[in-house]
């Protein structure tokens, strides 16, 4: 597939609020979902089906400093219930937006306030969390950005949201969601494959923010970044502790890459889809910038979560295929520890504060992109090496891993796959923290 410049466009457009005008009102604002009308840019007309925030896909940025309170109003302008989740970040528990488990789904036409401070600063992002396959699928999704008291300097902070989107024979957006060949699989793989950025130009020798977020329900994005140099700054949000090298990045649904470097070149991203490695989005030059910044990258501020604990319980997480098990509704696809769907007891209870061990197994064929709510985790790696914190980590087929978490945020908290349709067709489960 070849990008056209409409294509990059589309993505440039799409409803982003720059950094100074979201700042200055100290966001309190209404996100509103309702059916929209894109045109795609391979196509001559509207393509129905699709929902946004606001009228744009992605919804709008929300961008507010550390310390500062997020205020927003969800009107839902569906003809379905919805809900909001701010991914990955350490939200008080009635504001996780999770249906069932943190509140009830607002009705068509109804409203539900969102208000808190997010603890951390960082990459974080939005989305529906009712049907979320099917909504977030449509087009609910957006970026959510906490800027450090101190960030670093830049002459552009972009924000990248990948997602791809199904069409059928004629060009139509693909509105039939049940389909048991996805679930059963790696999920929904579109074939349109979207890069939103927030901007789309620099200079040459600008010293630019990236921040990547995969918000495509299924896709595990390997993406080949050509035209910066620079490091990986932080992960899921989090800051690591000593930049990394930038190389092909493989990002899982959810998964977001800070990146901090100089531009070199005209930006390019690519990916292979299907047998063919192609484009799917670019930042052009526009000029030279005549002082570039060339010092190397620095690690970002450190963030305040805890470190590991003495480990007090030590637990089996087993994605499975769920054996047809309907009690919880769903075709029993997929299964957390034998059940298929929210269970009625709890994967685990913890103390505040405690560190537990999990150990997650993944004897399936297919990858699995295990999601934590309200907390970031640690992967064991060695003997007693751990890995950086994150909220979502890419599990390879037959593959066995480890981490370590601090529950220190109270509440219920979902842990699931953030491969939706895999969620959406049985894997998750949930814990309390008390
Ligand atoms: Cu992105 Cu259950 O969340
Ligand atoms: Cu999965």
């Amino acid at each position: 597939m070849k990008l056209s410049r409409r294509q990059i466009l589309l993505g440039a457009m799409a409803g982003f609020v720059t950094p100074q005008q979201a700042l200055a009102k100290n966001p309190k604002l209404t996100l509103r979902p309702a059916p929209i009308a894109v045109r795609w840019p391979e196509q001559d007309r509207e393509v129905p089906g699709l929902v946004g925030f606001n009228g744009s896909i992605p919804g709008p940025e929300l961008r507010l400093r550390q310390g500062a309170q997020l205020e927003v109003r969800l009107e839902n302008g569906l003809q379905d219930g919805t809900l909001v989740h701010w991914h990955g970040v350490r939200a008080p528990n009635r504001m996780d937006g999770v249906s069932i488990l943190t509140q009830e789904v607002v009705p068509p036409g109804a409203h539900f306030d969102y208000k808190f401070s997010p603890p951390d600063a960082g990459t974080f992002w939005y989305h529906s969390h009712y049907l979320s396959y099917e909504q977030v699928g449509r087009g609910l999704f957006g970026p959510l950005i906490v800027e450090e008291r101190n960030p670093p300097l830049v002459d552009h902070d972009i924000t990248a949201m990948l997602a791809d989107f199904r069409t059928k024979s004629d060009g139509k957006f693909d509105t039939d969601f049940v389909v048991m060949e996805d679930f059963a699989s790696e999920g929904r793989l579109g074939n349109l494959l979207r890069v939103f950025l927030s901007h789309n130009t620099v200079r040459q020798g600008d010293r630019v923010r990236l921040r990547l977020v995969n918000a495509a329900i299924d896709r595990v994005f390997r993406l080949d970044l050509e035209g910066i140099n620079g490091a990986i700054v932080a992960l899921d949000g989090i800051p690591l502790e000593y930049p990394a090298a930038l190389q092909r990045l493989v990002l899982a649904p959810a998964q977001r890459v800070d990146i901090v470097g100089t531009i070199v070149t005209e930006v390019t991203f690519s990916t292979t889809a299907g047998i063919s490695r192609a484009p799917i989005g670019r930042i052009a030059l526009s000029g030279v910038n005549p002082a570039p910044d060339l010092s190397p990258v620095t690690a970002l501020p450190m963030h305040g979560l805890a470190a590991p604990g003495q480990i007090t319980q030590r637990l089996e997480l087993l994605m499975r295929g769920g054996e047809g098990d309907q009690d919880h509704g769903g075709f029993g696809t997929w299964a957390l520890n034998g059940v298929s769907g929210l269970p009625d007891k709890p994967f685990g209870r913890f103390e505040r504060g405690e560190t537990a061990l999990i150990t997650l197994l993944n004897p399936t064929m297919f990858a699995q992109g295990i999601h934590l709510h309200g907390h970031h985790f640690r992967e064991v790696l060695g003997s007693k090496a751990l890995g950086p914190l994150r909220d979502t980590l890419l599990i390879a087929p037959a593959e066995t891993r480890e981490i370590v978490c601090v529950f220190d945020n109270p509440g219920l908290w979902l842990f699931h796959c953030h491969m939706l349709s895999h969620s959406a067709d049985g894997m998750m489960t949930w814990i309390e923290v008390s």
